[in-house]
């Protein structure tokens, strides 16, 4: 029987609340969750993919991913198997751009092509935050359905004092488990995991299988649940870039 577990797709994007992120991540994945983590290029200013992919055992994307993963769009197949997408710390440009529509980056790109919740934890100073233009943009994406938790305040590590502090971790891991509960998602019935995987075996058939490191990644967490099944993974091809360029 399949045990089918819930995915949260993790953005992270530059902020110095960026380490923070990592401690959410391995929560989520100790917790049972899959965690695909993106990272913006304001993110990979601060930290490196392979702490993520060292907490979450999986591939962390960026927008030097291959387009392609699983046969599909990457941030397409990104969007589709997220069971909620949490950007934190979500920036004041991830939030700007958000409200505006675009889709400039990984990220931003599959912002706009889920169906999942979305939950934004931003961080960023004080003043930023109270910033007339920031908050016509949260009150916007909240009429749109966009859900924010935080951010705190304290003392924020530019020296101001007041809202701007990253949400604490593991409040943000409370609100991802009241959103997307592991008790929502039971193990699948055989008859469902019997055409899903033929799904798969078709699409995977079409793709070359090597040199695909988010497969490997990716099976690899996969296997460490018991009752997973060995993942018929789909493939990814390394042969395009992002769906965009970022603008900066
Ligand atoms: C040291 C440093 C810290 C920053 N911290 C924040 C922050 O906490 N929140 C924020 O909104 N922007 C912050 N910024 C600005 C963003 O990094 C910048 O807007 C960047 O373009 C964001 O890109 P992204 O949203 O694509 O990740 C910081 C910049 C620097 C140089």
């Amino acid at each position: 029987m399949k045990n089918s577990r819930p995915t949260v797709l993790l953005g992270v994007t530059g902020s110095v609340a960026v380490f923070r992120a990592i401690d959410l991540a391995s929560q989520l994945t100790k917790e049972g969750y899959l965690v695909d983590v993106v990272l913006t290029c304001g993110a990979l200013q601060f930290v490196r993919p392979l702490s993520f992919e060292a907490v979450t055992h999986r591939c962390a994307y960026t927008d030097q991913s291959p387009g392609i993963l699983a046969g599909r769009a990457i941030h397409i197949e990104l969007a589709e198997r997220a069971g909620i997408v949490v950007v934190a710390p979500a920036t004041a440009d991830l939030i700007g751009g958000h409200a505006c529509g675009l889709a400039q980056d990984l990220l931003s790109s599959l912002l706009l092509a889920t169906a999942a919740p979305v939950l934004l934890a931003p961080a960023m100073n004080t003043r930023m935050w109270g910033h007339p233009a920031v908050r016509d943009n949260v009150a916007l994406l909240e009429r749109r359905g966009v859900r924010f938790v935080g951010p705190e305040s304290g003392l924020l590590s530019c020296g101001t004092e007041g809202p701007g502090r990253l949400w604490p971790v593991d409040q943000l891991y409370a609100k991802i488990q009241e959103l997307v509960p592991m008790a929502a998602h039971p193990p699948d019935s055989p008859k469902r995991e019997g055409k899903e995987l033929a799904a798969l075996g078709q699409r995977s058939s079409s793709l070359p299988q090597e040199g695909d490191k988010s497969k490997e990644m990716n099976e690899m967490a996969d296997k460490k649940k018991p009752g997973k099944k060995p993942a018929v993974r789909k493939t990814e091809k390394n042969s395009k870039k992002g769906p965009a360029a970022k603008k900066k």
